[in-house]
């Protein structure tokens, strides 16, 4: 007899019961905190939030919410659906040994992962140690004196450095030249980003003659069929017109080759995958960019470099933040902003742990597998290209090599979108045996052959001429830590400096940094999502296309659109991908001149960077005092460019952390127009099963993964931006000229046809565990908790912006500029003191000059928003003893701030408060302290004296 007490099955059953672990406030603090904002439940905080004209009242159609065990099942079952066959396809994307300590303690490890793109400098000093590595280790394999940290693919990194050239080359030419060796994908993306920029694509033979009017060519070596070419007459030729050498360069290959920096190249950029990232699928994987000196200032991306803090002492951080798209916006060639760190990080790992002498056996050890290969095949009366470093290709019956290659778990590459026909490619990698070289000769030839003995006869494929002579990696960190204990406490050292959501809220507006649950990270290393080259053929890949359509088809319903593209791999790829299908569709209807763009002036950057990208004009909507987008202006403009009205670009919910009212009305002014609107979906996180974009009124918008679905942020990367489109726009969605995802003839913004797809799981897992009422109550906690921080702390600092009844929505900006005025201190000196309380600070002058903008999320407790509010609060008494005159602002801990166990040491203490008053203001760091590695850094004297190489270790030691 069951007992009268006990509870339904239903319940019993839990299967809803990943929703509080995904929510920050129990049930209790949430009434708690309701009533502190005067209603009593969350609908009706949403209802007094939430414009009813935007308001969705029906429930979600996506999967779950099922229990963490069970999510983790189903989808290993489809996952095992995938076949990992061995691949041999290379273009760009090989088969690599991820150090087993690099993949737990990194990859594996929120204490990396969950990090954000290190705007606060004090504390993030690991990973900006790391991604200097990064650098280093590209400077060093390409023999180019600078590098960025890292950009999203190969393909996008040729884009960038097209655009690159184009503003550095003296040439006025328009033609930009292309190698007809350059991986396929590369110039599908190339040809996509240089429609809009109005460049000519000419593509020929690598070693061609150049076209009149060439301001750059770009040229492959080793070439995707494994050629490797003397640059130096290519060089020159490009040089002789004023333009510029851009290499798409593999950086195992420069290990032993003659790096193209020693051949004349002015811009270098390629993938770092096959240092210790898995395939994936296509992604995520860091691609660089180095450059020459000149060019440092243009360069696309985020840049590590070398500065000092308030003591002196050696300090990283990101250089020339200012040139980034926030501050180019229309003028602008490039959008990036979320790039690959973590994958950047991985990859500098690799290369600090193998060091030179182990990237050299690798090397050596790939090429001499190779060059066995290469023996067997020309003894079986195969001809293949006379110059290699790790791929070979070869005329042959395609049909019937690739059934037998196939029957024994073997990926060839063969012939595809125009290229190779009937020929077959064969890319070895760091994880070949000797075995593997024996079946592909088995599989080819029909033949057993002993390996071994051909290895007395095999040669070598890099010409006498073109072999390495330059040393690289010299620097003492890719020298030392080779054991795996010296790796271990490496890393730990680096991750311990940094703060990451491991230690505490990180309450950057705009960037959702929610939780990114365990079960969620899982998959992510599952060697059947991890193994799989991107353009394996279809019927190898079927548990991706089941995860992948299933993700779609949530996503479409989630937002109201008809359809989606999973290809883009950040939000900016994402704007730009839905601004492309906005172009195309108006030229299917002969209104190609349709360019103009209106932006509200809060916008983000990428927003008016995007569009200039497409060569559209950006006309600036102005908005009023409370933060909305004026409609007064907005009707005049888009009367005014009514002819040639392309779209609009809106945030939703505003960057300003409001929702407008009349944002139906806006769209429908576009609209009537002939405009289109583009909804940046970057916000959705206040609007998932509350309200729907594409029943607001818009055409298309992008979606940060990495913000609002679960997706780690990775300490700048990776990020997935996938676009939803009504019907009307799906015929224009990005395909893939390698492995077509659709009958669309737009041309491909990613090097992968799903971007990053191995990152895919993490969000599929979070719509599945939460299930329709988990993601929409997510969303109400997350308006509770931003509501319940703007009452707390609105009496201390003035909130800017609200909507209806006094609400904000996801966030709230608290204006500084007041108290700056009455006080003279200023919000970087807020952001830095919250360090010594043990917090990240939230987004600086971001969208507002002078304002700190907080974005709790819902996956924060009642009791953290209580630290936070706590500290803040003790912040603002002591902002108070400022203007009472009880100490000078430049006296005061809110300017020393942050303060470092350093500072605490010093013999001699004359400041005008305590020790404690510095490092332990309230009684909360005496149970845990989290200590900034370094005082205040100097920006100025960074930007002054750029240095994004790792600075000589005795410059750490005398600091
Ligand atoms: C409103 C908004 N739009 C677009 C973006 C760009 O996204 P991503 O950094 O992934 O390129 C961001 C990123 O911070 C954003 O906040």
């Amino acid at each position: 007899m069951r007992s009268p007490q006990s509870r339904p099955l239903r319940e019993l059953l839990q299967t809803d019961d990943f929703t509080r672990r995904h929510i920050g406030p129990s049930e209790a603090e949430q009434a708690e905190m309701l009533a502190a904002l005067n209603v009593t439940t969350l609908d009706q905080l949403t209802e007094s939030t939430l414009p009813e004209s935007i308001r969705f009242g029906g429930e979600l159609n996506v999967g779950g919410p099922v229990t963490e065990a069970q999510a983790l099942a189903d989808l290993k079952a489809a996952a095992q659906k995938n076949r990992v066959f061995r691949s041999y396809i290379g273009m760009g994307y090989h088969g690599t040994l991820t150090p087993n300590v690099v993949l737990r303690n990194m990859l594996e490890n929120p204490g990396w992962y969950t990090a954000y793109t290190p705007y606060q400098a004090e504390i993030s000093q690991g990973r900006l140690e790391m991604l200097l590595n990064f650098q280093q280790t590209v400077m060093d394999l390409t023999g180019m004196p600078v590098s960025n940290a890292s950009l999203l693919d190969e393909a996008t990194a040729a884009a960038e450095a097209m655009t690159l050239a184009k503003r550095q080359a003296k040439s006025k030419g328009n033609v930009f030249y292309v190698a007809d060796d350059v991986h396929p994908q590369t110039l599908d993306v190339v040809r996509t980003r240089a429609e809009y920029f109005g460049y000519e694509v000419v593509t020929g033979a690598a070693n061609g003659e150049l076209p009149e009017g060439t301001f750059a060519a770009l040229v492959q070596s080793p070439g995707t069929h494994g050629d490797l070419h003397d640059l130096s007459p290519v060089a020159e030729r490009v040089h002789a017109g004023q333009g510029a050498l851009i290499v798409a360069t593999d950086l195992l290959a420069c290990a032993l080759v003659t790096p193209p920096g020693e051949q004349g190249a002015d811009i270098v950029i390629g993938s770092a995958q096959r240092f210790g990232v898995p395939m994936g699928f296509g992604g995520p994987h860091a691609a660089f960019l180095a450059c020459r000196s000149e060019y440092q200032r243009s360069m696309p991306g985020r840049v590590i470099g070398v500065s000092k803090d308030g003591r002196g002492k050696t300090a990283l951080r990101m250089a020339m933040q200012t040139r980034e798209q926030h501050i180019r916006r229309e003028k602008a060639t490039s959008n990036i902003c979320t790039a690959q760190a973590l994958l950047a990080n991985m990859a500098a790992a690799y290369a600090v742990y193998h060091g030179p002498e182990g990237i050299r056996t690798i090397a050596e050890r790939v090429h001499r597998l190779t060059g066995i290969l290469a023996k067997g095949l020309a003894d079986g009366g195969y001809p293949l290209n006379e110059t290699f470093f790790d791929t070979l290709s070869f005329k042959a019956d395609v049909a019937f090599i690739q059934k037998r290659a196939e029957a024994r778990g073997i990926n060839f590459r063969y012939e595809g979108a125009g290229y190779l026909p009937d020929r077959i490619g064969i890319s070895l990698d760091e994880t070949t045996t000797l075995q593997d070289v024996a079946d592909i000769l088995q599989v080819i030839t029909g033949q057993q052959v002993d390996v071994l003995a051909l290895d007395a006869d095999a040669v070598g494929g890099i010409p006498a001429e073109l072999g390495r002579t330059s040393e690289y990696l010299t620097h003492p960190v890719f020298n030392t830590h080779h054991s795996e204990h010296a790796m271990l406490r490496y890393l730990k050292a680096l991750e311990n400096k940094d703060y990451s959501l491991v230690h505490g809220m990180i309450p950057l507006g705009s960037c959702t940094m929610k939780l990114n649950a365990t079960a969620e990270m899982i998959p992510v290393t599952w060697p059947e999502f991890g193994g799989l080259h991107p353009f394996a053929p279809a019927d190898q890949t079927e548990g991706y296309a089941q995860m992948l359509g299933e993700l779609e088809a949530w996503l479409a319903d989630i937002t109201g659109y008809d359809a989606v593209s999973l290809q883009p791999n950040s939000g900016a790829q994402g704007e730009y991908a839905g601004l492309l299908a906005i172009r195309k569709y108006h030229e299917s209807r002969n209104e190609a001149h349709r360019s103009v763009c209106l932006i509200p002036a809060s916008a983000h950057g990428t927003n008016p960077a995007s569009a200039a990208m497409l060569g559209m004009q950006v006309v600036v909507v102005k908005t009023d005092e409370s933060g909305n987008i004026d409609l007064n202006d907005l009707r005049a403009k888009a009367e005014a460019h009514s002819a040639n009205l392309g779209a609009l670009m809106i945030t939703y919910p505003s960057t300003h952390g409001v929702y407008e009212e009349h944002v139906t009305e806006v769209c429908e002014v576009i609209h009537a127009h002939g405009g289109q609107v583009y909804l940046d979906g970057a916000n959705m996180n206040a609007m998932v099963g509350l309200a729907k974009p594409g029943l607001i009124g818009s055409d298309v918008s992008h979606l940060n993964l990495h913000k609002t679905f679960a997706i780690p942020h990775g300490g700048g990367g990776p990020g997935m931006g996938p676009i939803g489109v009504k019907a009307h726009l799906a015929p224009f969605l990005p395909n893939h000229e390698v492995r077509p995802v659709s009958e669309s003839r737009t041309g491909a913004v990613s090097a992968a046809p799903y971007g990053s797809a191995s990152i895919l799981p993490i969000s599929y897992l979070y719509i599945r565990l939460l299930g329709p009422a988990g993601l929409k109550k997510a969303t109400q906690v997350a308006l509770l908790n931003a509501n319940y921080i703007a009452r707390q702390l609105g009496g201390a600092y003035p909130v800017l912006y609200t909507g209806r009844h006094e609400r904000v929505a996801h966030e709230c900006i608290l204006d500084i500029r007041p108290l700056k005025q009455a006080s003279g201190i200023t919000e970087e000196d807020i952001a830095k003191r919250l360090m010594d309380y043990g917090f990240h600070a939230p987004t600086m002058s971001f969208p507002v000059p002078g304002t700190l903008m907080i974005e709790p999320t819902e996956s924060e407790p009642k009791a953290e928003l209580d630290r936070f509010v706590e500290a803040m609060l003790e912040i603002r008494r002591e902002i108070q003893e400022v203007q009472d005159g009880l100490l000078k602002a430049e006296d005061s801990p809110l300017r020393h701030a942050p303060h470092t166990q350093d500072d605490l040491m010093a013999e001699e203490w004359n400041r005008a408060y305590s020790r404690e008053t510095a490092a332990f203001p309230t009684r909360a760091q005496r149970t845990w302290k989290y200590w900034p590695a370094v005082n205040r850094v100097d920006n100025v004297y960074g930007d002054r004296n750029f240095v994004c190489a790792c600075p000589p270790v005795e410059e750490y030691a005398e600091a």
